[in-house]
């Protein structure tokens, strides 16, 4: 796997230091809430898994499993819940967790769908934004970090389901897309 890596963005260290702080954050902001973390499998298993552990309030969670029809490397908007929620959200204060924010079309479908079955509250926490790419408008809450108009793998993200083990956010080969 390592041949495959060209840069590495975001090192271990930076990503432990990032999820503290959003943790920390959203622990202040959710003190007596009813809280639920949504995750949208698969991305965000491993910064889900880090950041609920520096959320120090009671939470459940969930997962949904969405598929935008697409290329490996862009969605297309038309979005397909394969595994949606086990339960119902009513009144709930719900946290999207995702890896990232590229064009938006995924989760400005999922907030909308997600608030039309009457939760209090809908916000976003994404580790990873890319800004440029946007199509779609969404309000991200929590942001991790802002990155420039690559792809990325590691830490959840994939490339054709490989190196989401990747303990850090890198840059791959380019001929590793072309192969
Ligand atoms: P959006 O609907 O374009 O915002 O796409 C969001 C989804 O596309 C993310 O949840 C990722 O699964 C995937 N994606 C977008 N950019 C990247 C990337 O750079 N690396 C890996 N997956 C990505
Ligand atoms: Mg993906």
């Amino acid at each position: 796997m390592d041949k495959d890596i060209l840069r590495i963005l975001i090192s271990e260290d930076e990503l432990k230091e990032k999820v503290k702080e959003l943790g920390s954050r959203i622990t202040e902001d959710y003190k007596g809430r009813d809280l639920m973390v949504v995750g949208i499998l698969k991305g965000c298993m491993l910064f889900l898994s880090d950041l609920v552990r520096e959320v120090k309030l009671p939470l459940t969670m969930d997962f949904m499993v969405v598929s935008s029809y697409g290329s490996a490397t862009k969605s297309s908007g038309v979005v397909r819940i394969i595994k949606d929620l086990e339960r119902d959200i009513m009144n709930k204060d719900i946290l999207i967790v995702e890896d990232i924010v590229d064009s938006g079309l995924t989760l400005s479908y999922l907030v909308e769908n997600l608030k039309s079955r009457n939760p209090k509250s809908v916000k976003i926490c994404s580790l990873l934004d890319k800004p440029e790419r946007r199509k779609a408008n969404v309000d991200i809450e929590y942001s991790g970090f802002s990155i420039p108009d690559e792809f990325v793998v590691g830490y959840g993200l994939d490339y054709d389901e490989v190196y989401r083990n990747l303990p850090f956010v890198c840059v791959l080969k380019p001929e590793v897309y072309s192969e």
